[in-house]
């Protein structure tokens, strides 16, 4: 079996399009991944995506940013911004865990600090599973402890949060609650389709466990590196970074570059299931692996100029080329969560309507914070980790 490795943007473009490359990234975290949407491939595919897309229905951004993520955020940052001195990577998973845990379909139950622990922890150890193909040491204790958080997460928060949700689709059956006041979440909308989706008990909690995976440290790798960037930009050119959160779009336009730059995903990974030829003319039998290097392809410099590696929210980019480059992937398996949290993507030459612009959830973060007084701790600079070949931050001081 050998491996292939795709980097040029318009071939990573293409690579990601091949419907006889099948997702291979997850193939030793079964124990979570297995039949859930990002593992799925053909037709399953396509229907269970359908289905979960229709979330994404009616004026979800817009009830979304306005209503929803607003009272969301301000509750967690009531709970956890007590102190002056903080971590922000800490505080952003505080963020990202209620978030998350919202959009997936799991309830708070009593909304303590020590119940926001239990399901940090529960993301911590669910988490292995996505990456425990890369460890190289005994898997046995690491998949014990995923098949008992699993459980835990079943057991604690997923069938409460379901007997809930069984309540109020009854009562919508019934004529006596509105389409509105449904909850607008996966975990809601597989139980509304569920006749058509026949999905075991056991997959549905794997199901919603993987978006809560899948939505927060993505977010919250995005949301230190932007903030990185944009201290940074306001340090070197002495602008005070209230200046650019006050221009929203200006702010987008900074955190699109950052994930640019620093994709969350850096690699897809894919298996060929027939000969597939790339775009660059080379034949991948099948059986091979594909290795889809989204973090080279996003500084190519044939597409975002010489100067690709560094941070320029000014950049312009020709053609269709999101500014936020391949970070969210493409093809059939292109991130579901994208608007949501990058919100609406306007390629360089497109105008903003202004009645119907999204900002994403790591801007309008960035600009709570930067708005609550975030700064750069001067006396603690953050650090990266050290051990990772990974662009990850390890830890980033703040003082507000
Ligand atoms: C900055 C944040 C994020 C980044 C960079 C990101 C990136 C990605 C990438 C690269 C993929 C494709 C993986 C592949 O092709 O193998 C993906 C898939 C996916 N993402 Fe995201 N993601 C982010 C946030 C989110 C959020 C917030 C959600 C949910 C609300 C989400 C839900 C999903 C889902 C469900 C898929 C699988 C789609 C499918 O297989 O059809 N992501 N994401």
């Amino acid at each position: 079996m050998e491996i292939h490795r795709v980097s040029h943007y318009y071939d990573v473009e293409h690579a990601l399009r091949l419907n006889d490359l099948k997702q291979s990234l997850y193939d030793d975290g079964k124990i979570l991944m297995d039949k859930v949407l990002v593992t799925l491939h053909g037709d399953e595919h396509r229907q269970r995506r359908s289905v979960e897309s229709q979330l994404f229905r009616r004026n979800f951004f817009r009830v979304y940013e306005n209503d929803v993520f607003p009272e969301l955020l301000n509750e967690t940052l009531d709970q956890f911004l007590t102190a002056q001195s903080l971590d922000l990577k800490e505080l952003g998973y505080r963020i990202m865990v209620h978030l998350s845990l919202s959009f997936a379909g799991i309830d708070r139950i009593e909304g303590t600090v020590e119940e926001a622990d239990a399901q940090h922890r529960l993301l911590i150890q669910l988490g292995q599973a996505a990456t425990i193909g890369q460890f190289k040491g005994d898997r046995e204790p690491i998949y014990q402890e995923i098949r008992d958080a699993i459980t835990e997460f079943r057991e604690r928060f997923f069938l409460p949060s379901r007997a809930r949700r069984l309540e109020l689709i009854d009562q919508h059956r019934n004529g006596t609650l509105s389409d509105e006041a449904l909850p607008r979440d996966i975990l809601t909308i597989l139980l509304m389709h569920d006749t058509e989706l026949t999905m075991p008990d056991e997959l549905m909690v794997r199901e919603v466990a993987f978006y809560y995976l899948a939505a927060s440290h993505t977010s919250v790798h995005t949301l230190v590196h932007a903030t990185h960037e944009l201290l940074t930009w306001c340090q070197q050119r002495d602008i005070a970074p209230t200046e650019i959160v006050a221009a929203p779009h200006q702010l987008q336009r900074f955190v699109l570059e950052s994930m640019r730059l620093h994709p969350s995903s850096p690699e897809a990974w894919r298996r060929a299931e027939a000969e597939v030829t790339l775009s660059d003319g080379k034949v991948v039998p099948a059986g091979d692996k594909v290795v889809i290097d989204l973090q080279t392809a996003n500084r190519d410099v044939s597409v975002f100029g010489d100067d690709a590696a560094a941070f320029n929210p000014h950049r312009a980019i020709e053609g269709r080329v999101s500014p936020a480059g391949m970070s969210f992937g493409g093809g059939m398996h292109v991130c579901l969560g994208m608007n949501l949290v990058a919100g609406t993507v306007l390629r360089h030459t497109e105008e903003a309507q202004p009645d119907n612009h999204q900002f994403g959830t790591i801007t309008l973060i960035i600009k709570e914070l930067i708005e609550r007084g975030m700064r750069a701790n001067p006396d603690q600079p953050p650090e990266k980790i050290a051990a990772s070949e990974r662009d990850v931050w390890a830890a980033y001081p703040v003082l507000f």
